[in-house]
């Protein structure tokens, strides 16, 4: 028998998006719906009922207390998965020294593959889970996972096991993807590393039963960028990964023009994530596509990068969504709220615009926009209880109080 709860005493309900809604594109961004003094029934981890006059029976029933209800944030870009951290580099950054500068000196994502490979997989799993946990207490109940640190067969499958140890250990609807293509390893040319990645490292990430329902990434990525990965790079491994039916999120334009956007799009990617520098171009590939546009404004913050236009880009029609980039090297921080503040303090977003970017758009831009982002019938419980705020628009606008009061998976 399944018990049901209900949560009562909600001063606003709000994020409701009718069933099959899977996004919200440009002035659709504009809307949150709500509705005041509110209840909603919980039965089998599903959003099961939801109203504003009599409350039906439950089994057992939380009090809101004048709180509000919103889903849970979505995160659809992650590298929570690493071992140790970079302080080192961090002061490197406040002495003058650019990201770019850091990886050419054999700092960066390289460090942290050293890092990774002289780490427990059991250890590896415990400072990962650490991380996962602080951001559901963040307000975050979806999560997507990168690998991209190991850049060897061996550690880039150590990585994803332990995403897939995550995903069996939390309530959280956890993503996993492939990003073999993060750096090239020390002493490997570039070519013979993306033939690795496409001859071996895909293969053996499918391999588990050629299924891809059972492939042990559920996306793959290429940090397709100057000085990393070019556009031809990328396009060879994406038509790999779809010959094995994995779809691609792809790195794109953090450090240049890079042709990332257009190369995602011609491949089908979920998403084309950074976007720091874009021109009018990147939007026009982007239009007519089911590419998710996403920005991660925690990264432009700690690396003072500019922030995307995110403006521009809903009022050409788009959908956006934010995610926040939680790694060591150019986002260590993996907060949503912090994220959705600065979409507003920064990018101009309202908050609204900034909301929707980061529930409903972010887990379409993970593929489970169907399951979670909303308050929808059917959908999982994945919620936010706030204490007694005055508005959603109080969230972004007092970046600092701790709003939330519990978050239920
Ligand atoms: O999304 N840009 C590439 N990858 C990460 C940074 C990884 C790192 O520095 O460890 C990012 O910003
Ligand atoms: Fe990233």
């Amino acid at each position: 028998m399944s018990k049901s709860l209900i949560i009562r005493n909600i001063a606003e309900l709000a994020g409701l998006v009718p069933a099959g809604v899977l996004r919200k594109c440009g002035a659709e961004m504009s809307t949150v719906d709500s509705l005041r003094k509110a209840w909603l029934v919980v039965s089998d981890g599903r959003i099961a009922a939801f109203g504003d006059g009599t409350e039906p029976a439950a089994d057992a029933a939380i009090d809101a207390d004048g709180g509000m209800v919103l889903p849970a944030f979505c995160d659809s870009h992650s590298h929570i998965v690493y071992a140790g951290t970079r302080e080192g580099e961090f002061l490197d950054k406040i002495n003058g020294l650019s990201y770019e500068e850091i990886a050419a000196r054999g700092g960066g994502i390289l460090n942290s593959a050293d890092l990774l490979h002289n780490t427990s997989e059991d250890e590896l799993f415990r400072q990962s889970k650490e991380r996962l946990d602080e951001m559901i207490a963040c307000g975050s109940g979806a999560i997507e996972i990168k690998s991209g640190y190991g850049l060897s067969t061996e550690d880039e499958l150590k990585m994803l096991r332990v995403i897939a140890r995550l995903k069996a250990a939390s309530p959280a609807l956890i993503k996993a993807t492939f990003l073999g293509a993060h750096a090239v390893p020390r002493n490997m040319s570039k070519d013979a590393y993306v033939d690795l990645i496409c001859n071996e490292m895909i293969p053996a990430i499918a391999a588990p039963t050629l299924k891809p329902t059972h492939a042990m990434a559920d996306f793959v990525d290429v940090f397709c960028d100057e000085g990393f990965f070019t556009v031809e790079d990328t396009a060879k491994i994406l038509e790999t990964a779809a010959r094995y039916g994995i779809r691609p999120k792809i790195h794109a334009n953090e450090l240049a023009v890079s042709g990332g956007v257009q190369v995602g799009v011609k491949y089908g990617a979920l998403s084309v994530d950074h976007l720091e520098r874009t021109t009018d171009a990147e939007i026009e590939a982007l239009k007519g596509s089911q590419t998710m546009p996403t920005m991660l404004p925690g990264s432009s913050f700690f690396l003072g990068l500019p922030y995307g236009r995110a403006k521009e880009f809903i009022a050409a029609g788009l959908p956006l969504a934010l995610a926040s980039d939680y790694n060591p090297g150019s986002s260590p921080s993996g907060d949503m709220r912090f994220v959705m503040a600065l979409a507003c303090i920064r990018m101009r977003l309202t908050p609204a615009q900034a909301f929707n970017a980061c529930t409903l758009n972010s887990a379409c831009a993970m593929g489970v926009s169907n399951e979670v982002g909303s308050i929808t019938i059917g959908k999982r419980a994945n919620l936010i209880i706030t204490k007694r705020i005055p508005s959603l628009t109080f969230i972004p606008y007092h970046y600092r109080t701790p709003f939330i009061e519990r978050v239920l998976l």
